[in-house]
């Protein structure tokens, strides 16, 4: 192993291998892939590390049931948990998961205090407040991954609608991660133009439906949830935080007050480096997206009463 920095990604399944995966590409890092299964992060790393061979990476991912690997990491992204069935929402997830993100949350904090934590399991924005009350670090080193995703999904139909490139597309897509989430049209544009200038409002409406129910799309059609968008959008947060990019994303972040809502984790736009949050952006919403942002804030904050932690 090399001594580069080091970031952990705990959960070796779908989302958390493609996350390494994507890293390792990367480069820059060395990668340690936690998971309880035995055999499973040792396996995967192994796999991921001969795939540099090919690809024409170093082979710096390292796989581990032990969490003294993961000591001293930079950054740590928390993938672990159950995910969806066909008929479960994510909030169905909320009991279970909640302790499997408080048993790794207290495990990485040990061996890493100095960390940014990403957290990606379900229900995403009750699962960052987990973390966070565990943790007890500052709101800018605990946030989570849900935007990058729902704004990759409504980014992909939009290319699709408007017969462009994906790369011109510059979308939005905030609010907590569930079926309320607020894909932002007002700021939405392609190539510079407004959407609602390439695109009728009853097309417009059908994206952004499909958008919202995203998640559930997939699941239907492979039995489980998504990983490798998720597990890609992970690794960009990464990125920007590691190579101090100041990459503007949308994030899950604890607000106090901006947006007009306090005390809960939402997707917002954010700016990444190596302090982890450095800035929120406040966007200017129309009367209706404010209040489909409120209406979802709503939703988050009825999982999170049933939170224990
Ligand atoms: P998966 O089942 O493929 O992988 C989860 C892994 O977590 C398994 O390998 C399991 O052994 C491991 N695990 C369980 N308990 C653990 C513990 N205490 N310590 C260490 N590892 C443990 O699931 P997948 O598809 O990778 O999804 C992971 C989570 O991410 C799910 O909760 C899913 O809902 C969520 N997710 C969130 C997204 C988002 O946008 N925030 C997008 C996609 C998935
Ligand atoms: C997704 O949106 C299930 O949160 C996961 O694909």
């Amino acid at each position: 192993m090399s001594q580069r920095r080091k970031v952990t990604v705990v959960g070796a399944g779908n989302v958390g291998a493609t996350c390494a995966q994507v890293l390792a590409t990367r480069d820059y890092a060395d990668v340690v892939l936690i998971d309880i299964k035995e055999g499973l992060p040792q396996g995967k790393a192994l796999d991921i590390d001969q795939m540099g061979a090919v690809l024409g990476f170093e082979p710096n991912v390292t796989g581990s049931n032990d969490y003294a690997e993961t000591a001293g990491s930079s950054v740590v992204v928390i993938t672990a948990g159950l995910p969806r069935s066909p008929g479960m929402s994510r909030d169905d997830l909320v009991a279970t998961n909640e302790k499997i993100v408080k048993d790794v949350t207290e495990k990485v904090t040990a061996q890493s205090p100095d960390a940014i934590l990403i957290v990606v399991s379900n229900p995403l924005d009750a699962m960052c407040h987990v973390a966070k009350n565990v943790s007890k670090w500052p709101k800018e080193r605990v946030f989570g991954m849900a935007g990058i995703l729902d704004t990759a999904r409504f980014s992909t139909f939009i290319a699709w609608a408007t017969g462009s490139s994906v790369k011109d597309v510059q979308a939005t897509v905030l609010g907590g991660h569930g079926d309320q989430m607020v894909p932002i049209v007002s700021a939405t544009t392609v190539g510079g133009v407004p959407l609602r200038k390439l695109v009728s409002e009853d097309e417009i409406q059908k994206m952004v439906e499909r958008t919202a129910k995203g998640g559930g799309e997939l699941v239907n059609l492979m039995g489980t949830s998504a990983w490798y968008a998720p597990g890609a959008a992970a690794a960009q947060m990464v990125d920007s935080i590691m190579l101090d990019e100041k990459r503007v994303l949308p994030c899950t972040a604890y607000l106090e007050g901006e947006y007009g809502i306090d005390g809960l984790y939402m997707g917002v736009p954010v700016k990444l480096g190596p302090a982890g949050i450095e800035a929120i952006i406040e966007l200017d919403l129309t009367d209706d997206e404010q209040q489909a942002l409120q209406a979802s804030s709503a939703a988050v904050r009825e999982v999170v009463s049933v939170l224990k932690t």
